[in-house]
């Protein structure tokens, strides 16, 4: 037997419960690991409140992790006892140990430290197909981050700086700004007292920006697509304030021929090729100092309620690993 938090009911950080659970052998396909360090992510909290659904309670949540491999299944060729590995999106994250899929995990090379490893598959693989592939940041463009100083934020800042753009980020408070601007963010926006739609309409002379990342949603989606020039990207990757209601297209017209998309990390790492290319982007920009994986916060894995509440009250900036 070992732990992981489970929840019975959906629920607030309270419905997070240190359970024995059975992890048994590994079957056709699978190996068992021993987890090193688990990642703390948004998609958590809405997975234990109910507003992502999960296939059957009780359930382990948590979607990222890394570890050593302790056993493998029947035909598993392709990891070994004693390998190092990290992953996401897997639910069941929250444990001491568990049985994964071969297939989804990512083996680590020795110069990431596991805690780096659990803090970045998931935000970085999300950071990457997000200025790679939703819209592919230019050298010379001037984009928009929403919550800049959060676990995504940050990546998203310094990469977009690295590949050659100017990044215009929000966040809630003057220590976010200068933790934003310290990692590539060259116009923090404290939008609990700024308007941001006239600050990036000054920051861009008028021009409003090809792109905004968006993983605020509700608060946000509206005025985020006000920032945006004609013709301009409107990525909305999450709901941190909330789901984001309804759309009347019609007003993608009246705003300039406006594109909206509301991408997951789920539908672009869902074939092992992607994922593999997708980490392999995300090492090398991190290899190259391009990157830094801010661990801000560390709490003990049984103390998952308390790291929940910290994310859900904006406490937390960068990224967030427990400890099994
Ligand atoms: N689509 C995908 O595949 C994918 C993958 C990973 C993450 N995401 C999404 O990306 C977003 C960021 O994820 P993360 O794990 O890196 O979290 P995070 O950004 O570290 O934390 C969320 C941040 O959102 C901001 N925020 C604004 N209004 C908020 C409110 N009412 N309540 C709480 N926070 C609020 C806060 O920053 P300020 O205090 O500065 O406002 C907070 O720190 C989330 O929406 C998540 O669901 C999506």
């Amino acid at each position: 037997m070992v732990h992981a938090i489970r929840i019975h009911e959906y629920g607030g950080p309270e419905a997070l419960r240190w359970d024995e659970v059975e992890v048994g052998d590994p079957g056709p396909g699978q190996v068992r690991l021993r987890q090193t360090a688990v990642g703390l992510n948004y998609i958590d909290t809405y997975h234990r409140s109910g507003l992502y659904k999960l296939p059957q309670l009780p359930a382990v949540i948590g979607t990222e992790g890394a570890g050593v491999v302790e056993a493998v299944g029947p035909d598993v060729t392709t990891l070994k006892v004693g390998d190092r590995v990290a992953y996401a999106p897997l639910i069941g994250a929250y444990a001491e140990s568990r049985l994964a899929p071969a297939d989804r995990l990512v083996p680590l090379p020795s110069w990431i430290e596991d805690r780096q490893a659990a803090a970045m598959m998931l935000q970085g693989m999300t950071a990457q197909f997000l200025i790679r592939s939703t819209y592919a940041v230019q050298p010379g463009d001037t984009i928009l981050v929403q919550a800049a100083a959060g676990g995504v934020g940050l990546i998203l800042c310094q990469w977009a700086k690295h590949l050659g753009a100017t990044v215009i980020g929000t966040v809630s408070s003057d220590e976010k700004a200068e933790l934003a601007r310290a990692n590539g963010c060259d116009h923090p926006i404290v939008y609990t007292r700024e308007n941001f739609v006239n600050r990036v309409k000054d920051i861009t002379d008028g021009q409003g920006v090809p792109v905004v990342y968006d993983g605020v949603g509700k608060t946000t989606f509206m005025d985020s697509l006000d920032c945006l020039r004609p013709r301009g990207f409107m990525v909305l990757f999450g709901a941190a304030s909330g789901p984001v209601p309804p759309l009347d297209l019609q007003l993608l017209a009246a705003k300039g021929s406006l594109y909206v998309t509301r991408p997951t990390l789920f539908t672009y790492v869902a074939k092992r090729d992607d994922m593999m290319t997708s980490a392999a982007d995300l090492f090398e920009v991190v290899h190259a100092g391009g990157v830094n994986i801010n661990v801000r916060q560390t709490f003990p894995l049984r103390d998952a309620a308390e790291a929940h509440r910290a994310l859900e009250s904006r406490g937390t900036t960068g990224s967030t690993v427990l400890l099994p």
